[in-house]
C-alpha cells in the first residue's frame, strides 16, 4: 500500500518535472524590463522619461537562436520600438535594438516609431517606421514615414527607404512585407487602412506608386503567401468579413487590378495573425483561438486547425515561424486592459511546434 502510494507520488513528481521542461522555454514579463549597456549610465535608468507600463510587445520574430520584438510609441516614455530580447538570470529584459541611439526622437535616421516589420531569407529585417508617434496619448509627427533595413547578422542598420512620397496627410500606415522578384527586383508592399491601399517600392529603381484595394477602414492587414506557381498577397481589412487575395503581379504591374479573390465574406471577421509559406495564421475577432489556414485548401472557416488558445484577458497578436527549427511563436498579452489602466502589460510568449 505504502509503495503504492510512493509509486503514484514518483509518477506525479515525474510528470511535473516533464511538463516543466517542456515549457520552460517560454517567455514571459511585465512592461518593459530594461536591459541597457553601462556605457549609459544609471541616469536613464532612473529617467521619468522611461515609462515601463507604456511598453506594449506586439509583434516577434525570431532569427537563429534570437528574439526580436516591436513595441510601438503609442504612448510617452517608450524609450525604443525594437527590441532584442535578452534572457538574463532574472528573466526576459529588453535591449534596444541595434542601438539606442537608432531610436532617438526627432532624429530622423533613427527610428520613430515602428509598428512592423519583416524577416527576408537573408536575415535582413525590413522595419516599418511610421514617423509618428504617441499615437494613443497625443500623435505627433517627429519624421516623414520610412523603411528602415537592419541586417541581423551584422547587427547593424544598413538602409533607410523615404517613402513619404507614396503617402498622403491622413494616411494609417500598418503592416509591410517585402518580395524577391524575378530578375532581381525587390518589392516593398506596405498597407495604408486610411485608403484601402498597398504601397509598392521597387528597390533597383526606386519607383514607387500605390494601388488601392479595398475601401478604407481603420486598419488594414496583409501577409505574403506563396501559392503553387506565384505569390499572392492576403489582405483583411479590420472588422470587415473576407479575406481579399490579391496576385503580386497585380500590384507590381501598377496599370490596373484583376479580379480580386475573396473568401469567407459570409463568415465572421478575422485578425491576421502572421503567415508562412504557405500558411496563414489568424483569429476570429473576439475570440482566443489561434487559427491555421492551409492555402492549398480552400477557405473555409470552420475547418481551420487550433493550434493555440491565449487564455483569459490575453490576446495573441502575432504569430512567427521560425523556419529552422519547425516551431512557432506566438506573442500573447493581455494589452487591452493595460492600454486604459496604468499596470504593466503582461507578455507571453509560447512555442508551439509545427506539424
Ligand atoms: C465547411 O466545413 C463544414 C464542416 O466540415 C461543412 O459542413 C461545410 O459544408 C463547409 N463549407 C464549405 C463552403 O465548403
Amino acid at each position: 500500500m505504502v509503495q503504492n502510494i510512493l509509486k503514484i507520488f514518483i509518477l506525479i513528481l515525474w510528470y511535473i518535472v516533464i511538463l516543466d521542461a517542456g515549457h520552460s522555454k517560454n517567455l514571459a514579463w511585465n512592461g518593459g524590463p530594461l536591459h541597457l549597456q553601462c556605457e549609459y549610465g544609471t541616469d536613464l535608468w532612473m529617467s521619468s522619461a522611461y515609462v515601463k507600463e507604456n511598453v506594449i510587445a506586439v509583434k516577434t520574430v525570431p532569427y537563429k537562436d534570437d528574439i526580436y520584438v516591436i513595441t510601438p510609441r503609442m504612448k510617452p516614455g517608450v524609450l525604443a520600438t525594437l527590441w532584442l530580447i535578452i534572457r538574463g538570470k532574472k528573466g526576459v529584459e529588453l535591449q534596444p535594438y541595434p542601438e539606442l541611439r537608432d531610436h532617438k526622437l526627432s532624429d530622423c535616421n533613427a527610428i520613430q516609431n515602428a509598428v512592423d516589420f519583416y524577416l527576408d531569407h537573408l536575415g535582413k529585417l525590413w522595419v516599418l517606421d511610421t514617423g509618428v508617434i504617441d499615437t494613443l496619448a497625443n500623435p505627433r509627427c517627429t519624421c516623414p514615414p520610412k523603411v528602415v533595413v537592419i541586417n541581423l547578422l551584422l547587427g547593424k542598420l544598413i538602409k533607410r527607404i523615404d517613402i513619404s512620397s507614396l503617402l498622403e496627410a491622413n494616411s494609417l500606415l500598418q503592416n509591410i512585407v517585402v518580395e524577391y522578384g524575378l530578375g532581381g527586383k525587390t518589392f516593398i508592399y506596405a498597407s495604408d487602412a486610411s485608403r484601402g491601399a498597398i504601397l509598392v517600392h521597387e528597390m533597383s529603381s526606386g519607383a514607387g506608386w500605390s494601388v488601392v484595394a479595398s475601401g478604407p477602414a481603420s486598419g488594414l492587414q496583409i501577409a505574403l503567401v506563396k501559392r503553387v506557381a506565384h505569390t499572392v498577397l492576403i489582405l483583411v481589412r479590420l472588422h470587415y468579413p473576407g479575406i481579399i487575395e490579391l496576385d503580386t503581379t497585380a500590384l507590381r504591374r501598377q496599370d490596373s487590378l484583376t479580379p480580386l479573390t475573396v473568401f469567407g465574406e459570409h463568415c465572421k471577421p478575422v485578425v491576421l495573425l502572421g503567415a508562412d509559406g504557405s500558411h496563414v495564421y489568424l483569429r476570429h475577432i473576439e475570440c482566443s483561438d489561434v487559427l491555421v489556414w492551409n492555402t492549398h485548401d480552400a477557405f473555409n472557416s470552420s475547418r481551420l486547425d487550433n493550434i493555440h488558445s491565449a487564455g483569459p484577458r490575453m490576446t495573441t497578436t502575432a504569430v512567427a515561424a521560425d523556419p529552422l527549427k519547425h516551431e512557432l511563436l506566438v506573442l500573447d498579452s493581455n494589452y487591452q486592459d493595460t492600454l486604459q489602466g496604468n499596470s504593466p502589460t503582461y507578455h507571453k510568449i509560447t512555442f508551439v511546434s509545427k506539424n
